[in-house]
């Protein structure tokens, strides 16, 4: 029983048990408090009313005047429950001017390096915990597979394995050694499940997919994380087969909850409930929406400010019982009493403000993660631009063109100053991100030269005739207008190219074509960029002189013909605020190429899907006007020098976790190991860091499958003229499939082990055993 007469609450006793002091705060909240805790609302409009009024449980877009107000107001409440304050820090805590802010997610997933991520989430929580943020809507674990979706440059890219893996390393990096160091924040899975998988890339539309379909790809990467301790999970906008996420009693009670044991906490997506009244019309009002929500199993409704009125209607209606409310309000007290809120609420500390945020640090492991993340696609030995050997080289003038060489507020991508998801911060300060143009003039050799013309526009925005707000609120994208050549610039471009020795464009898009509800219809350089990569290159071919793409592009994009000429294209993505430096070096070879794509990119919008991992069967292997093959495949990446691969070997290990040689590759049984060796032989003259990948093929499953499929990798440096062996250990008890009735298993019969330095299969040697 609570003895609600006692001086000091239970509640409020750090000595008592946590179940104790939810029990004992549940049994002293109202009805009205319990469903406050239950939404997150934006704080930059009406906080008081929010705090005071509806018993807000979270916040989130708090700028930095808020986060101090909203602590004082909580001081003001009848129970004194600490919010907890939730931000998009996605790559770095990019709303906080002078924090540091690192490539995209799918920039550094192309460093395939988990330690990097694990770090760099790491950064971010120390940063983002010192200004009062509690938590963090980060991972994205959305597969990406429709190049058009605008959000593809916030996920980890096209394999499950990868994802799985990175994400998981971010989720360590932000919950750090536990909940109670006050560094840490809580990390969000999102968008459970199969957001991504939309129709035609636009965002948020119906993802109708299978159940097993999901067990398929979906979802391995979120039982992962589920299972390794993240302790909230974000639901997508979308619905699957005509149930929108926020009610899919399947997805959150059976598989999550249920099968997976998550014990976290689920938070909607922006004003999910209300889109079920006001967009997807499939409940009639607030009262009906609130209370489906809360049967099927949400916790923390976001940004629904109807949602309050409507659960109490549903309350007094006798629609839900009070009963109903406290088992996911003690979900969220139990993250607040596990955050240690109630003791230290986690409040802006001006003294780690100044101390912890943009250090020196930081911004060392900031471009650590960019020059990890570039990835070069091709060269014909004209980068490096600084010859290996010599150590006083010709002078030299570059020119660089093009309208992402200088533009610091693109080079960070979405989810930055820029890019309009809170009013309070518009651009980062000028001094903390290092544009190409910087980059090149601080790292070229003193008697070098760089002659900087931007060339093109890429667009002009024009008011959405639908209106400047969604219904919700939220503020419509204008329409983007392509800009047309303009002669003068280009003029400009070709001059600065001519006095030059060598050119490099940046090329790629604009945040106004990147994030929500910015999918594209095409894939192509918009605005004016092709014309002038057409003008360029056409200068420099009559001139014999060579021409480098740099891509900073979020996502893969569609170069013109004329880039078949170039003597170096290389896939940047929003490379973050040390993105223009690390650019600089790897153009001039003071760094090597080490990124690998994590995505494919198409040649054409029309050519999709191109991810590697595609479902075998279909009736011939390439459209009548062109190949299936891609631009550039899954895992791709080259390095400034030539790695031979040798005969690789596929070994099965016996109990002491050697290799044993009396067992045969032709009788593996499924709680085998094998292990695949492969030596590599560096026959350049500069060091290479390979990421050696392992794929399996099952030759003949029960039911239709990837062909090919990503099962492990592992980086090994290789210096000039040495050897050095890779190792990839793989549990047969992987090598599974999710047969018609659902179940994952692996089924008896031949596999290949394709390994190697991409997905392609010329880049892999073929290796075979048997499961019996
Ligand atoms: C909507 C986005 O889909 C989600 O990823 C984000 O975390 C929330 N808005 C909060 O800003």
């Amino acid at each position: 029983m609570t003895d609600h007469g006692s001086a000091t609450p239970r509640y409020l006793d750090p000595q008592a048990g946590i179940g104790t002091r939810i029990d004992d705060l549940l049994s002293r909240m109202s009805v009205e408090e319990k469903v406050g805790q239950l939404m997150q609302l934006d704080a930059q409009h009406d906080l008081e009313h929010k705090v005071l009024d509806i018993h807000v449980g979270s916040i989130l877009h708090a700028s930095p005047q808020n986060l101090v107000e909203a602590a004082e107001l909580v001081q003001r409440t009848r129970l004194g429950i600490p919010l907890i304050v939730g931000e998009d820090c996605i790559h770095g805590y990019s709303f906080w001017p002078g924090a540091t802010i690192f490539p995209t997610q799918l920039t550094m997933a192309a460093s395939w390096n988990p330690d990097l991520l694990e770090r760099s989430a790491r950064i971010t929580a120390v940063e983002a915990s010192a200004t009062g943020v509690h938590w963090t809507f980060s991972p994205v674990l959305c597969i990406a597979r429709d190049l058009r979706w605008g959000r593809v440059d916030e996920t980890f890219g096209e394999d499950p394995l990868l994802i799985g893996t990175l994400a998981a390393a971010m989720v360590r990096g932000y919950q750090g050694e536990g909940l109670d160091d006050p560094t840490s924040i809580l990390a969000t899975a999102k968008h459970f499940a199969a957001y991504s998988e939309t129709q035609g890339g636009r965002d948020a539309s119906e993802a109708d997919i299978s159940h097993r379909k999901m067990r398929s790809w979906f979802l391995p990467p979120f039982e992962r994380v589920a299972k390794a301790g993240c302790s909230t999970f974000m639901l997508g906008y979308q619905s699957t087969d005509g149930i929108p996420i926020t009610l899919n009693r399947w997805l959150l009670n059976d598989v999550l909850r249920g099968e997976w044991g998550y014990q976290g906490m689920l938070v909607t997506d922006w004003d999910n409930v209300g889109r079920m009244v006001w967009e997807q019309n499939i409940q009639p009002d607030y009262k009906h929406a609130a209370a489906a929500a809360i049967k099927a199993g949400n916790d923390m409704i976001m940004s629904t400010p109807g949602f309050y009125e409507g659960a109490l209607d549903a309350f007094e209606e006798g629609m839900i019982e009070e009963t109903d409310l406290d088992a996911p309000v003690g979900r969220i007290l139990r993250l607040k009493f596990a955050l240690g809120l109630f003791e230290n609420p986690r409040i802006p500390d001006q003294t780690r403000i100044a101390g912890d945020i943009g250090t020196p640090e930081h911004t060392e492991l900031n471009l650590e993660a960019a020059r990890a993340s570039l990835v070069l696609l091709s060269n014909d030995g004209t980068l490096p631009l600084l010859p290996t050997h010599t150590t006083s080289p010709a002078p030299r003038t570059i020119a660089l063109v093009g309208p992402l060489a200088d533009d610091p507020n693109n080079q960070l991508g979405d989810w930055a100053g820029g890019s309009g998801q809170v009013g309070w911060i518009h651009e980062e300060p000028r001094e903390t991100v290092t544009t190409v143009l910087d980059g090149l003039r601080n790292e070229i050799p003193q008697d070098w030269d760089v002659r900087y013309a931007k060339g093109a526009d890429i667009l002009t925005l024009e008011s959405d005739p639908a209106g400047a707000y969604f219904p919700d609120g939220q503020p419509r994208p204008p329409v983007q207008q392509a800009c047309s050549p303009d002669p003068a610039m280009l003029d400009e471009a070709v001059s600065a190219s001519e006095a030059a020795d060598v050119t490099i464009a940046v090329v790629g898009d604009v945040i106004e074509l990147v994030g929500e509800g910015r999918s594209t219809a095409t894939l192509e350089l918009f605005g004016a960029q092709n014309a002038l990569l057409e003008a360029v290159s056409e200068s420099c071919k009559r001139r014999g002189k060579p021409f480098i793409i740099v891509l900073m592009a979020s996502k893969p994009l569609i170069l013109p013909s004329c880039a078949e000429d170039a003597a170096a294209v290389i896939w940047a993505g929003n490379p973050g605020m040390q993105g223009g430096r690390a650019l600089a070096e790897l153009l001039l070879g003071k760094i090597e190429p080490k990124g690998r794509l994590p995505i494919s990119f198409a040649r054409h919008s029309g050519q999709q899907p191109t991810y590697y991992n595609q479902i075998r069967g279909q009736h011939g292997l390439r459209y009548a006007d062109l190949t299936q093959e891609p631009a550039y495949c899954f895992g791709q990446g080259l390095s400034y020098s030539t790695v031979e691969y040798q005969t690789a070997t596929l070994d099965v290990l016996g109990s002491d976790g050697e290799i044993d040689p009396s067992r045969s590759l032709d009788d593996v049984h499924a709680d085998d190991t094998l292990r695949a060796r492969v030596t590599l032989h560096n026959t350049g003259d500069r060091q290479s860091l390979e990421t050696v990948q392992l794929y399996i093929h099952d030759v003949v499953t029960s039911v239709s499958w990837a062909n090919k499929e990503l099962k492990g990798f592992t980086q090994v440096l290789v210096h000039p003229g040495e050897h050095a062996t890779s190792t990839i250990d793989l549990s047969v008890a992987d090598c599974t499939l999710v047969d018609a009735e659902e179940r994952r298993v692996v089924e008896n019969g031949d596999f290949e082990v394709l390994i190697g330095s991409s997905s392609k299969d010329s880049d892999c040697q073929t290796l075979k055993f048997t499961v019996n």
